[in-house]
């Protein structure tokens, strides 16, 4: 089934409490000349490990893989590199099960490895994030081993154990978002320890302030490394009502695994999250460090309280919402930008990751994919904000879900089978030439490599000028040297017309007009410019058959105008 967002997204992003409002942007660093901080400028890319680059053919992704692609990466435009995580994990949920927070996985490497990686990075000038599992450790991680073990261990509070209602009877109503309870019963002891994710995910408890010591010690110890920030999983679920209050039931029927719809009211966007990222904020600074967050909001008002009421909190929370918008709708795309660009933080763009469907399938109509994939990069690449790419996606990589059940990868896409396909489909290895496996690896990929690694590849789109990837190049050059795109302001024009996006960017006394074509036939449009002071605009990247003369911009179906405004 082709979904616009697995189902585990659209629940996150139904959670809706609101209790703080926003404030301005504030910071400790004083950035460039004019207070811009290097997370504002920069371009961060997300790699997911194990389907990048295997540099010793065990089928697996891994750090020395990342190293030998650096040059590729920063000759895209690459600026900072999000990796998923790559600490010792049982790997149930592929990775996202951390039983070590300080090493790296034999799989990936050592950490010797990922030294010579950030150092290597370091030369190039790409900053190293982290991805750091808040919320949950694996239940092979020491502390869990021990909090487990008896009543009275050492680390027993460190995780959620209740007894249960009764026999058989878990402590509430509580569903995992991956499917069934949300509490496993544990013999050992006779208790229930709680888990929001898979129950190899135990929740720790951050009500216990050695949780919290540890865990930011966990952030110290990667910034002495040389790590410029993390990426925060699964902020939404820090904490939880410590009464226990069984959630409402959202509306009748059952999710794909078989449960039913809950409104994740007392477990989740829990008010006291705030303190723990306001603490996170304050380690992050002493390391001019950057903190992203995996925000799953239901409007800016939410998204405003993960900025901080100082700008205290996160820098970059993901505005998800944006990839909520799953038509090429510039009157939807309009609104949610004038939303989160009118938040109280810098915006955060994101189309793409290893947890939805890839733009490329989500916009794509079939027939203009590749003129498609260019104009969401023209989007999200030239407004005001952070973008994060998703590897794959600057060489117009498509979702390719397994086929039968048994080849399924990710549990959810077993257990959640057919309604839930899992998230393979976006983990496909990284297609870098047309030779066997995609140049990925010698050894047989974890994942099979999709077929279009013949069409789509780094080694081949780089040949030709009219690629994604040549398309991906060029607009991050143009935004990387040009100061309006980086810093100016965001103003929509033409906000009547249905089926072109304009908008113009202007920083002091430049200023850059944007105009998309969202439909598949040819748009003829006056750009009004008079109205801004301006005559006409000269080219700075177009399509082959979009131009502009005078107030007149002429578009080929999808296509693209970029230009400077000139007087
Ligand atoms: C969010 C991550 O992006 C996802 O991949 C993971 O399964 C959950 N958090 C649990 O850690
Ligand atoms: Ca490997």
């Amino acid at each position: 089934m082709k979904h616009p967002v697995p189902s585990i997204a659209i629940l996150l992003v139904l959670f809706c409490i609101s209790w703080r409002s926003a404030s301005s942007q504030t910071s400790s660093h004083s950035g460039d000349a004019e207070g811009h901080q290097w997370w504002q400028h920069a371009v961060f890319y997300e790699i997911y490990p194990r389907s990048f680059a295997d540099s010793n053919n065990d089928g697996i992704g891994d750090l020395k893989g990342i190293t030998s692609k650096l040059d590729y990466l920063k000759d895209l435009g690459v600026d900072a590199i999000w990796i998923s995580p790559c600490f010792p994990s049982p790997q149930v949920d592929f990775g996202y099960d951390v039983s070590d927070y300080e090493n790296i996985d034999p799989m990936y490497g050592t950490l010797a490895d990922f030294d010579m990686l950030t150092s290597e990075a370091k030369k190039r000038g790409i900053h190293v994030i982290l991805d750091f599992v808040v919320n949950h450790t694996s239940d092979q991680h020491q502390w869990f081993l021990d909090s487990k073990s008896s009543r009275t261990s050492a680390h027993r509070d460190w995780y959620i154990w209740r007894d249960g209602k009764g026999p058989g009877q878990p402590p509430n109503n509580w569903v995992s978002t991956f499917g069934g309870s949300a509490w496993k019963f544990d013999p050992t002891t006779n208790q229930y320890y709680y888990h929001y994710f898979y129950a190899e995910q135990p929740d720790l408890n951050w009500r216990n302030p050695a949780v919290k010591d540890a865990m930011f010690d966990v952030t110290r110890w990667w910034y002495k490394r040389g790590v410029a920030g993390f990426r925060l999983d699964a902020v939404d679920t820090l904490f939880e009502d410590p009464n226990l209050r069984d959630n409402p039931i959202q509306k009748p029927g059952k999710n794909a695994f078989g449960d039913p719809f809950e409104e994740k009211k007392y477990n989740t966007k829990l008010p006291e999250v705030h303190e723990v990222l306001r603490g996170l904020r304050q380690v992050a600074d002493e390391h001019n460090a950057v903190l992203i967050g995996e925000t799953w909001t239901a409007d800016v008002a939410e998204l405003n309280q993960y900025y901080g009421q100082s700008n205290n909190e996160l820098q970059l929370p993901m505005d998800f919402l944006f990839t909520m918008v799953n038509k090429l709708s510039p009157a939807e795309f309009r609104k949610q930008i004038a939303a989160v660009d009118a938040a109280s933080g810098w915006p955060t763009f994101v189309i793409s990751n290893h947890d939805i469907v890839r733009s490329y399938d989500r916009y794509g109509d079939g027939k203009h994919n590749d003129q498609i994939a260019k104009l969401m990069a023209a989007l999200y690449l030239t407004l005001r904000g952070t973008p994060i790419m998703y590897y794959g996606e600057e060489i117009g990589m498509k979702t390719t879900p397994p086929t039968r059940q048994e080849d399924v990868k990710d549990p959810i896409g077993r257990t959640g089978w057919p309604k839930e396909k899992g998230r393979d489909g976006e983990r496909t290895p990284m297609q870098w030439n047309s030779s066997e496996n995609a140049g990925f690896t010698k050894g047989t990929p974890w994942l099979p490599v999709p077929p279009t690694y013949k069409t789509h590849n780094v080694a081949d789109e780089s040949k030709n000028s009219d690629s994604v990837l040549a398309f991906y190049k060029k607009v991050l050059k143009l935004r990387h040297t040009n100061q309006a795109l980086l810093e100016g302001n965001y103003k929509a024009i033409n906000e009547d017309d249905a089926n072109v996006l304009s908008y113009l960017r202007t920083h002091k006394d430049q200023t850059v007009v944007v105009v998309l074509n969202m439909s598949d036939s040819p748009q003829k449009l006056n750009l009004d410019l008079k109205r801004n002071g301006f005559a006409s605009a000269n080219s700075l990247l177009s399509t082959a058959k979009s131009t502009a003369k005078g107030e007149e911009v002429q578009l080929e179906p999808y296509g693209i105008f970029i230009g400077q405004l000139i007087k």
